[in-house]
């Protein structure tokens, strides 16, 4: 299979899209969505990416968070942080436990919401619409989430992947529609191997790592355009953790993910850019060679060095 990349001519301030051709006949794909929600995004070049030595990659800005800080009853648990969301790339946010990880994750999708004690101020955007301006399932369906515990639902592999396609529309799609979505989703998600066989297999009778991964391949089939990930492998053995980074790395070019680990070497071989939480504060932000190789903060020196944590 050929692949070749066309760049089309920018004019004026119109960004330079980027189509793979694959093959001379097939129509270009677009890298950047999943199957069913085709739909051409502009995609930006990173110049900073080059200075930075880090391999040229094709840069989107998907979210940013301005100033947001987050507390439960009074008790700071994000403070102030400014940070961005990139598609073409594997944000991870590392720190010790307790510092605001998963409160700044769940906020990405409206999920701390749900906590009555929890206030946020300062402003989270989506494609430079504020989250607070979407409906809130169509949010999480663009804001996908994974976490630590695989979460399945209890009925078949088939109907676990299709859900959010059944969910969003007012006719239920036929199985005919559905199935090449949720092939290609779990194509994507790395577990069409495993289970292609039999379909109507009962998710929970998977293997853990299975479960998750068919969570991953829950969310893909709603074409997501960011994908949060709460320690997605701390429940899993180091063989399903494996196939997990590599899926996660394999999905970067067309889904920005945002993973928090507290497991240094998986953000070294997935990230490529980290955050550093240390009690509420973002205190380091930058390409993931750089924060791993020359921290600027002492308190990152510290925490990459093992000091705490
Ligand atoms: N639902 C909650 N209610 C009250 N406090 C919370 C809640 N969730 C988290 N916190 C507090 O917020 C701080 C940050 O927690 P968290 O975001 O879970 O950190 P991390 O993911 O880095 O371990 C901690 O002090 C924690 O005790
Ligand atoms: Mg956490």
């Amino acid at each position: 299979m050929e692949l070749r990349e066309e760049t089309a001519p920018a004019s004026g301030k119109v960004p330079p899209l980027r189509r793979i051709i694959v093959g001379a006949e097939t129509p270009p794909i677009h890298v950047a969505r999943g199957a069913g929600q085709y739909q051409e995004q502009p995609e930006f070049y990173d110049e900073a990416a080059f200075a930075d030595d880090l391999d040229p990659v094709w840069v989107d800005e998907r979210m940013r968070t301005e100033s947001l800080s987050i507390a439960y009853g009074g008790k700071v648990a994000v403070n102030k942080v400014d940070l961005e969301v990139n598609s073409g790339e594997v944000l991870a946010l590392i720190g010790p436990s307790g510092c605001g990880k998963t409160t700044l994750l769940r906020s990405l999708n409206r999920l701390v919401e749900l906590t009555p004690a929890a206030k946020r101020t300062g402003r989270i955007m989506l494609d430079d619409q504020s989250v607070d301006d979407f409906d809130v399932t169509h949010l999480r369906a663009r804001v996908g989430m994974l976490f630590q515990q695989p979460n399945p639902f209890p009925m078949s592999i088939f109907d676990n992947v299709a859900y959010g396609l059944r969910e969003r529309g007012s006719r239920r799609p036929s199985k005919k529609v559905l199935e090449p979505v949720v092939v290609d989703a779990l194509e994507r998600a790395g577990l069409w191997d495993e289970v292609s066989k039999n379909l109507n297999h009962p998710a929970l009778a998977l293997s853990g790592g299975q479960q998750q991964r068919l969570c991953i391949a829950r969310s893909l089939a709603v074409s997501p355009e960011v994908l949060l990930l709460d320690e997605p492998c701390s429940a899993l053995d180091p063989i399903s953790t494996a196939i997990i980074e590599e899926t996660i790395v394999g999905l970067r070019s067309e889904v920005a993910i945002v993973i928090v680990t507290h497991n240094l070497q998986q953000a070294e071989r997935v990230a490529d850019r980290v955050a550093f939480m240390y009690l509420g504060d973002m205190v380091e932000y930058g390409p993931a060679g750089q924060v791993f190789g020359a921290p600027q903060a002492e308190r990152t020196k510290e925490y990459i060095g093992g000091g705490f944590g």
